[in-house]
């Protein structure tokens, strides 16, 4: 059922190749994406993605919704080229730079950063930024990933969050990752002007790595569905009785969401 190759063994001694996963159709941030849009049912709409990196997630979402177009903003030249590839032939376009100093030269619709926050290293402009490029009565949403510092993968990236936390004047901005308290994120937005600021989570840990599995499954849109089902439902149940800091450790992604005021 597996569509992606087992890894060749070489003989010369070196680890096997890891196996090449193919895309997934489904997965938390896609079905947020998708579920986001949907929130803007099929009028024109202009959106724009602070740290797009490579995209990856948009050409699927863009083809199935010709009304939208899209604008990235990515500093990394690398990630920038294979957006730009990715996103051949749709409406949209990648623009070079950080957040904080964009200049987009329009106003959007919907303001979104995704998994980007928790490595922004000047947080209020970038805030500001994402607050200053929506229209009045847009929305701003940001989605981070408080995993890095609650879950660390590896030493490097422990020993990197307390660094970048402790010391940031000697962290580059390009690699720069945080503990982020949502709290934080909104009161800044809410300054900006921001109305209806709201703070949600999703993402329990362990589905995160069964999702990682059944998204690249052939013809595993159906149990990416369940997992994601599970999620918002254990995420529903488990709201009213735990505390937001419970609460991140159980759903470490953050979503915080606003509108700017008309
Ligand atoms: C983990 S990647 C996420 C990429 C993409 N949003 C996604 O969801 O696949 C984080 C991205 O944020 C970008 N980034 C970090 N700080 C940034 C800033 N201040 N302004 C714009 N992009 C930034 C990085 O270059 C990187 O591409």
């Amino acid at each position: 059922m597996q569509v992606y190759p087992t890894p060749r063994t070489r003989n010369s001694g070196n680890p096997p190749a890891p196996p090449r996963m193919p895309a997934p159709t489904l997965d938390f941030k896609i079905a947020f994406l998708e579920g986001l849009l949907s929130q803007f049912g099929e009028r024109p709409i202009r959106i724009l993605d602070m740290g797009c990196g490579t995209a990856k997630d948009w050409p699927g979402i863009l083809r199935s919704r010709p009304w939208v177009t899209y604008v990235g903003v990515e500093p990394n030249s690398k990630s920038r080229s294979v957006a730009n590839e990715l996103l051949h032939g749709l409406p949209a376009k990648v623009l070079a730079g950080w957040g904080e100093a964009m200049n987009a030269g329009e106003s959007f619709d919907l303001t979104v950063s995704l998994s980007v926050l928790e490595h922004v290293k000047y947080l209020d402009p970038f805030l500001r930024a994402s607050v200053a490029a929506t229209r009045p009565g847009g929305t701003v949403v940001h989605r981070y990933d408080l995993g890095h510092s609650l879950y660390p993968a590896s030493k490097y990236e422990r020993l990197l969050v307390v660094v970048s936390r402790r010391m940031p004047w000697i962290v580059p901005a390009s690699r720069f990752t945080s503990h982020l308290d949502p709290s934080r994120v909104a009161r800044i937005l809410g300054e900006l002007g921001l109305s209806r600021v709201e703070v949600s989570y999703a993402q329990m840990y362990s589905l995160k790595q069964a999702m990682n599995r059944l998204s690249r499954i052939e013809n595993g849109r159906e149990l990416a569905e369940r997992v994601l089902a599970l999620d918002a439902d254990v995420c529903r149940a488990v709201r009213p009785v735990v505390t937001d800091h419970e609460m991140a450790h159980l759903f470490p992604s953050v979503i915080v969401r606003g509108v700017r005021e008309p």
